[in-house]
């Protein structure tokens, strides 16, 4: 049986296909400068494979987290394991055929390398009865086969570089074929690049690049120059399951988006100059690997300057003058309709952008059409909501407070400080990382610890532990206080969830 893959179009119009088994035998390097479509190339084959053959990708951004929407993969938050754990959970994938994406975000390039190498390792080492076909995709490969050592240890390099090897040197007998993608060839080590048969080649700026390219496809160096004018998702392709001469083509659509995709246009924002200053210049989120100590900011300063540009709180979405019954009602249903999105099981790890195209398709269906809030006004309402607050917590006093405490924070940080401070005002026990960590939109629960961190180092809130290891946190000024909660405790404390629903 050949399973055909399509890629996309050539250039002249014909369907691009390529040749899954073919592909699996001979592996495949991609190669192409930042921003030329090497991540949407991986996305198309995946997507247009999954149905055929089990899959695991190493992914450096988080850029496929996605796929496992539509497609089941099992995402692996590496931040989340040891690399013991990762080798075992390695294993267990392949013995049960399940796709992965390994997600390395956040992760300093040293544990990046450690632990994609013990997940390779595990689907490497596993038994003889369970090599069966699989694409390892390892995007951004120049991270893990680094051609010249780095500022990372020897050992990670080598941990890294052998798994890398194992995987395009010797993976083939054991049913492993490796899809790698690299911005830069010539910071890809030479050995790894080298055992891949088929090629696709993006958009290259560089010389270098282009020559090594030109020696791996046996092209004259005149000839790879044409590399310089591919534009974003055309490939020259070239190699046994792709063509037999090199042949431009254009990669087609893909149904799931990157999680990080590109921002697009956008309106620009209308804010006042003031408005923009205390949001530019609020202090800066915390540095995702390495918590730093530095002098605390001066709050007071950035409270005044906040308090100065705090917008009015209160949706003001109405433009046609309409009676205040028809307003309150208006209010509720978009309030409803903001809730049904919040619902959904998976809605507190979407981005803000998604769930913002998708309210307002449910407002329009709810012929609310003239009456959507803008995305900076939505952003105010997810806050509130997800942090358990209704309409009514917009008027209170001793709630503006805390929303202006808030905004000297990220936009994204801000809905966790509000749902603490909701669990302080009311005496409920501390969130847990888990309710802490899904409220800001991830799955790790050492972020949600790092946050909570920052915010103490910001001078908002300060973090205790009682004798049984349960945490309180306390609002500096406010002086409100949350009851002692179990950080690991998996949900929200019974109170708030009973709460955000019926807010
Ligand atoms: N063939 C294509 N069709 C449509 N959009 C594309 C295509 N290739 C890339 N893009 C878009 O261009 C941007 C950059 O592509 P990406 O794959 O992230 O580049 P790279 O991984 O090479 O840095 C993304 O927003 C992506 O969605
Ligand atoms: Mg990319």
């Amino acid at each position: 049986m050949t399973v055909a893959i399509e890629m996309g179009q050539t250039t002249a119009g014909a369907a691009a296909a390529m040749d899954l088994e073919e592909l699996l035998a001979t592996r495949l390097l991609v190669q192409g400068n930042s921003g030329s479509g090497k991540s949407h190339l991986l996305r198309r084959l995946l997507e247009q494979s999954a149905p055929w053959v089990q899959q695991a990708i190493i992914d450096p951004e988080g850029d496929f987290v996605s796929l496992a929407e539509h497609f089941g993969h099992l995402v692996i938050e590496a931040e989340d394991h040891t690399e013991r754990g990762l080798q075992v959970a390695g294993e267990r994938a392949r013995l049960h055929r399940v796709s992965t994406v390994l997600n390395l975000e956040g992760l300093d390039a040293e544990n990046q390398m450690r632990r994609a190498a013990a997940f390779l390792g595990g689907l490497f080492d596993v038994d003889r009865d369970h090599w069966y076909p699989m694409l390892v995709v390892v995007d951004e490969a120049q991270l893990f086969a680094p051609a010249v050592a780095g500022e990372v240890s020897d050992e990670a390099r080598k941990l890294s570089l052998g798994a890398m090897t194992n995987l395009m040197c010797r993976g083939r007998k054991r049913g492993l074929a490796g899809i790698i993608a690299t911005q830069r060839l010539a910071k890809l080590a030479k050995n790894v690049a080298a055992e891949a048969s088929n090629f696709l080649m993006g958009r290259t700026f560089l010389d270098i690049d282009m020559a090594r390219a030109a020696d791996l496809l046996g092209m004259e160096r005149r000839q790879a120059e044409s590399f310089r004018d591919l534009e974003r998702g055309q490939f020259m392709a070239l190699g046994p399951a792709l063509s037999r001469r090199p042949l431009r083509l254009n990669i087609g659509a893909t149904e799931t988006q990157p999680r990080n995709s590109t921002p697009r246009l956008m309106p620009m924002p209308e804010a006042t100059l003031e408005n923009m200053r205390a949001v530019i210049l609020a202090a800066p989120p915390p540095d995702a690997s390495r918590p730093q100590r530095r002098p605390a900011p001066d709050l007071l300063e950035q409270l005044r300057a906040a308090k100065a540009a705090a917008p009015e709180i209160g949706p003001e979405m109405i433009e046609v003058p309409v009676s205040a019954e028809e307003l309150a009602e208006r209010r509720e249903r978009v309030d409803r309709t903001l809730r049904a999105v919040l619902a959904a099981p998976d809605a507190g790890f979407r981005a803000v952008g998604v769930l913002y195209q998708e309210f307002v398709v449910r407002c329009r269906i709810e012929g609310l059409g003239s009456a959507v809030p803008d995305l900076t006004e939505f952003r105010r309402m997810l806050t509130r909501a997800r942090a358990g607050l209704g309409a009514e917590h917009a008027e209170d006093d001793a709630w503006q407070d805390v929303s202006l405490r808030a905004s000297i924070l990220p936009d994204d940080m801000q809905g966790v400080f509000m749902m603490i401070a909701r669990a302080a005002k009311e005496g409920w026990p501390c969130p847990g990382d888990a309710a802490i960590a899904r409220a800001y939109g991830s799955h790790s629960l050492r972020r949600a610890q790092r946050l909570l961190g920052y915010m103490e180092e910001q001078g908002l809130i300060v973090c205790q532990l009682d004798g049984a290891g349960r945490r309180i946190v306390t609002l500096v000024e406010l002086a409100w206080a949350t009851a002692p909660g179990d950080p690991n405790a998996d949900d929200l404390p019974a109170e708030q969830v009973a709460s955000a629903a019926s807010a």
